[in-house]
């Protein structure tokens, strides 16, 4: 992370073209149009590599049963989590899901997430996952920057109930293709929550390469109740990431590494679901990993869109340095988005700058619980 003293951006056509030293910018710009900073500092917009954006309903009961000593897997195993999510967002229609997804977006872009990755997986069937996407496809029409992941194999779909296998082999071989062919260039990746009770990883694996055949890449649910070698598959498959990890081995953080396999931390989701067991960042970080936060916004494990939330968690929680935190928001979660032009403000990137006024940005972690709203001085549309 490069701090630059008295900087100028020069924004040209909605894209950063030069960024440096005021005293040295180039003749060619110094007549153009000026927005002050006010000695502001400027980043680059968060990006957020990890939600489950739209769903209908909402989970406090759970909540509140859990405040009571239920635990995740218990109130799952009933037929309650995920499932009670997927009972809801069937019953939504595509407006309901698109303006709550709206909703949702705004709330995060007010508090500087300038693109988001968002995953469908409260459907479970065809015809459910498909309105995702149309729902999806509505809000990308609407000017939101997004990227889609497609997740059928979000948990074991209630016609499947007790034989994952077959609806592994209905996923990758009807769903998928089918998805893919309705809803053409809506979805860039592929999701399965590869978790003990859900999907296995021989089951996560055929799923995702049937997503890659479809041009799919993958991010894996990996490793996040449990040891299951979620972070060995994405490293075996090329995944783009793989996600929350709270339970990955030393095996598992060596392959990412050699892979070139972003991790994704979601540390409000240990948070919210009580656990002690923090994912173990810096021995990813001494591996040589880009390590990547993100909120996994969802209304089960983390109905949380507080991108300053995930930034504390990963200093005081997970250990990470400011500077490794603050990378963690910007530029390593647009890598693991294939997206070269956001997370810096190098030449090539799209100008989704903010600024803050604050002394240091270091600031945004230190006045914990302050909730700190960044300015857009370019009033980049969402
Ligand atoms: O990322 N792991 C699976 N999915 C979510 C939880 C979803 C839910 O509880 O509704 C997660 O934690
Ligand atoms: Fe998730």
């Amino acid at each position: 992370m490069d701090r630059i003293p008295d900087p100028a951006v020069v924004v040209l056509g909605g894209r950063v073209a030069w960024t440096g030293r005021r005293s040295l910018l180039p003749p060619e710009w110094v007549g153009a149009r000026t927005v002050d900073g006010r000695g502001c500092w400027a980043t680059p917009g968060f990006v957020d590599p990890h939600t489950h954006l739209l769903f209908g309903g909402d989970r406090s009961g759970e909540f509140n049963r859990r405040l009571h000593g239920a635990t995740y897997a218990e109130i799952a195993a009933e037929g309650g989590g995920i499932l009670e999510t997927v009972r809801a967002t069937r019953t939504a229609s595509v407006a309901d899901l698109a303006s709550a997804g709206e909703a949702r977006l705004a709330e995060l872009h007010l508090r500087g997430v300038v693109h988001v990755e968002a995953k469908t997986g409260y459907g479970l069937d065809l015809e459910s996952e498909s309105r995702l996407l149309e729902a999806y496809a509505f809000l990308r029409r609407a000017g939101w920057s997004l990227d889609v992941t497609l997740l059928p194999g979000h948990e074991v779909a209630p016609e499947f109930a007790g034989d994952a296998e077959a609806n592994a082999r209905a996923i990758a071989e009807d769903w998928l293709p089918e998805l893919v062919r309705r809803h053409p260039g809506v979805a860039a990746f592929c999701d399965v929550f590869v978790e003990k009770g859900v999907f296995s990883v021989d089951q996560g694996r055929r799923i995702f390469q049937s997503g890659q055949a479809l041009g799919l890449a993958p991010r894996v649910h990996a490793d996040e109740l449990g040891w299951t070698g979620g972070a060995e598959l994405a490293a075996e498959l090329g995944a783009a990431s793989a996600d929350h990890l709270m339970f990955c081995s030393e095996a598992g953080i060596a392959s990412m590494a050699a892979a070139g396999v972003t991790p994704v931390l979601l540390p409000g989701t240990t948070l919210f679901l009580g656990m002690r067991d923090w994912a173990p960042a810096r021995r990813m970080i001494e591996a040589g990993c880009a390590v990547a936060l993100a909120s996994d916004f969802n209304p089960g494990s983390c109905p949380c869109l507080d991108p300053l939330l995930v930034l504390r968690l990963g200093c005081l929680q997970l250990r990470m340095t400011f500077e490794e935190a603050f990378t963690a928001m910007t530029l390593h979660p647009a890598r693991s988005l294939r997206r070269r032009d956001l997370g810096h403000l190098h030449p090539g990137a799209r100008a989704a700058i903010l600024l803050w006024d604050l002394a240091d940005p270091l600031e945004l972690v230190y006045w914990l619980g302050a909730d700190f709203r960044p300015e857009f001085p370019l009033a980049e549309e969402p």
